[in-house]
């Protein structure tokens, strides 16, 4: 986004000088529903970015301004308020997460301008989130690592906006770099930039159009089922804290035990963790396809045993493995709608993109979005 308009636009509606500050959404390719089981997950940012333009008050207020929804929004930080439904949550949960850990805000002008596409499962949250962070920690002179942001940005989220999220969508959105996707380990938060180095393939997301209600709900659902499968499995496995303890075979040795729903889970975490490492030494051994592969049955398992996927994502991703030089397809982020990424051979994105919005069309009268999409760099200042 470009600097100088986003300055402009706060400059018609408050005063002061502003610093600018962007963070970006992500789009996972593949480690789905594993990051609040410990697992591991291999998303990337994206260059659609959040943009803030912020400058600080004395009146311990905010005044927020979405350039988005056309709508000014003024929040008391004295007045402990609660949380809203509405997209300011995630700025004033930021607020009251960064008061929490000591940094008293004076209150701050800001103007939010966003290309992340709301409910396209692509965290457009999250990219909410950092760049508020990094905007209203600017009016304290306040400085915390990357890390520590995102942690707190999944705090906001979980204990303001009442979202039981993983550490993935902040993380990604934080700590993203050019031309490189991030391996990361969700229970040390370890993590490693890999390359995306080759000019013969595409990410490309293509974007269903829909958010099914369902998402919130039956996110916190799923994470109970987990955690009710770890209980269960630790009268095998003494010691395991999560689901990422337990191999595949030690899960093949026990199932029977565990009730068939809570199994399907199980069974979908453990494989998608397993993928996940399969993943990322295909790409170290230049192996696309089994990339891809791999990417296909994580879709597969996030259908049938998972049970995230709705009618649209499918849909997509058939069109899409129908396709000339598609070499994987799944479903996206949280699930229930939003976004498939696909893993394409380069000189056949055109066609693919082609026929994948007609035929899907032509059979839901929704015209797909469709990004091709470079690793981008994450949550920085804009000067
Ligand atoms: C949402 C959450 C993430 C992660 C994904 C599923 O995007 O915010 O923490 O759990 O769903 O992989």
């Amino acid at each position: 986004m470009d600097r100088k308009q986003v300055v402009k636009k706060f400059e018609h509606h408050f005063a002061g000088q502003p610093r600018v500050f962007c963070a970006p959404g992500r789009v996972n390719l593949i480690g789905e529903h594993t990051d609040y089981n410990d697992g591991y997950v291999f998303p990337m940012a994206i260059g659609f970015y959040t943009t803030i333009a912020v400058f600080p008050t004395r009146d311990r207020k905010l005044y927020i301004r979405s350039e988005n929804m056309d709508e000014l929004i003024a929040i008391d930080l004295d007045a402990n308020e609660k949380k809203r439904h509405h997209w300011s949550d995630y700025v004033a949960g930021m607020a009251h997460v960064l008061e929490k850990e000591g940094f008293r805000l004076p209150g701050a002008s800001m103007l939010i301008e966003s290309e992340v596409p709301v409910g396209s499962g692509l965290s457009s949250s999250a990219a909410l989130e950092m760049s508020s962070a990094l905007a209203l920690l600017s009016t304290v002179g306040g400085e915390l690592n990357s890390e520590k942001l995102a942690l707190l940005g999944q705090k906001a989220e979980n204990q303001f906006v009442g979202m039981n999220c993983g550490i993935m969508d902040q993380f990604i959105s934080m700590h993203g770099r050019e031309n490189h996707a991030l391996f990361l380990d969700c229970r040390t938060l370890d993590y490693e930039l890999v390359p995306l180095k080759s000019d013969a393939l595409r990410i490309v997301i293509c974007n269903t159009m829909v958010k099914h209600e369902l998402g919130a709900s039956e996110y916190n659902k799923r994470r109970a089922e987990c955690e009710k499968g770890v209980l269960i499995l630790s009268a095998d496995y003494a010691g395991i804290k999560a689901l990422r303890d337990v191999s595949f075979a030690q899960f093949q040795k026990v199932q029977h035990k565990l009730p068939p729903v809570v199994r399907k889970r199980c069974r979908h975490v453990i494989s998608e963790n397993e993928r996940t490492l399969q993943s990322i030494a295909a790409l170290n051994a230049d192996d696309s396809a089994t990339f891809g592969r791999l990417m296909n049955a994580s879709h597969d398992s996030l259908r049938d045993d998972y049970q995230v996927s709705c009618a649209e994502l499918d849909l997509l991703v058939k069109l899409a493995r129908a396709c000339d030089g598609c070499l994987g397809a799944r479903m996206t982020g949280g699930g229930f709608g939003g976004c498939t990424v696909n893993l394409l051979v380069a000189d056949k994105v055109e066609a693919f993109v082609e026929e994948v919005s007609k035929a899907y069309e032509r059979e839901t009268a929704l015209h797909p979005d469709i990004y091709i999409s470079v690793p981008a760099r994450g949550a920085h200042e804009v000067k």
